[in-house]
């Protein structure tokens, strides 16, 4: 079986060919984009999208290794990053470890990711020399959504330059392997990509990132809303209502199923009804 891509692999592609990712959820998606993206993320959004939470901040720690768990089981060449939820790192290094390490042990993922700048330094070094790839997260954070008031797209006023700036170069300096960089103005973010020397994976950001991300569905169209940055590359919720629609009718009117999905009798002696 192939070797999967690893997060040394990942810091190696700064300034290179730019690097893919995609959310996955669970084994099947995994295992339909697996051939496509350098790394999968099971990001906390799975909160939303799959488990109807108004926000990512309710998720909780085993939610992420249940899902952790079955993208690397239906995935063989990308490197599975899990995404560490709300309350199970902030608190201190330790605590992230211990958190992190269950997520390692119990999903075989590649490597976790966590939101924060400057304030989460401390921690990703931590992790990072005890063994942890850490990817980390600035710009928007939906964690905070409670203190940021809203989701609102991060440094469009010069004025909060230097704050973000100073997020990424530290989360650099602490180890982090590459970055997240969520809603953020487009100048800024490549900005970033420019001074610091770990790759940065766009998210609402700037085509000059070392790399993409989206969430799957929503660039698939299966999400009814999505943010200025989101791409629809299909629109596969028409497609699913369309199906369903003609799978009602059709057992409604007994057209399905037919003789082909169907088990015929085996043995000869087969009684016609009625007899
Ligand atoms: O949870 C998630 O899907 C994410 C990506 C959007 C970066 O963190
Ligand atoms: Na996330």
């Amino acid at each position: 079986t192939a070797t999967r891509i690893t997060a040394p692999e990942i810091r190696t592609r700064k300034g290179g060919a730019p690097i893919v990712s995609l959310t996955a959820y669970h084994a099947h998606t995994a295992r339909l984009i697996d051939p496509h993206v350098d790394f999968m993320l099971v990001g906390d959004s799975l909160g939303m999208v799959m488990h109807g939470y108004e926000s990512t901040v309710p998720v909780p720690l085993d939610l992420m290794i249940m899902h952790g768990a079955a993208v690397v089981r239906g995935s063989q060449r990308a490197l599975v990053v899990v995404d560490m939820p709300f309350g199970s790192y902030e608190e201190s290094p330790a605590i992230a470890f211990r958190n992190a390490a269950r997520v390692m042990k119990e999903t075989g993922c590649g490597a976790i990711k966590l939101e924060g700048g400057q304030r989460m330094a401390e921690t990703i070094r931590y992790l990072s020399e005890r063994g942890i790839p850490v990817m980390a997260h600035i710009g928007l954070t939906p964690q905070s959504v409670n203190t940021l008031g809203g989701y609102r797209a991060q440094g469009r006023h010069e004025s909060e330059w230097a704050e973000i700036e100073s997020d990424a170069q530290a989360v650099a300096e602490a180890g982090a392997f590459a970055v997240v960089i969520e809603g953020v103005a487009e100048l800024l973010a490549a900005r970033i990509t420019r001074q610091i020397d770990i790759p940065t994976i766009g998210i609402g950001a700037s085509a000059d990132c070392d790399g993409q991300i989206l969430v799957l569905e929503d660039m698939l169209g299966l999400s009814p809303r999505v943010p200025k940055f989101v791409k629809r590359y299909a629109e596969l919720a028409d497609g699913i209502a369309d199906a369903v629609k003609t799978y009602a009718e059709e057992v409604r009117s007994r057209r399905f199923p037919g003789r082909e999905h169907v088990y015929g009798m085996r043995n000869e002696r087969v009684e016609a009804p009625g007899t």
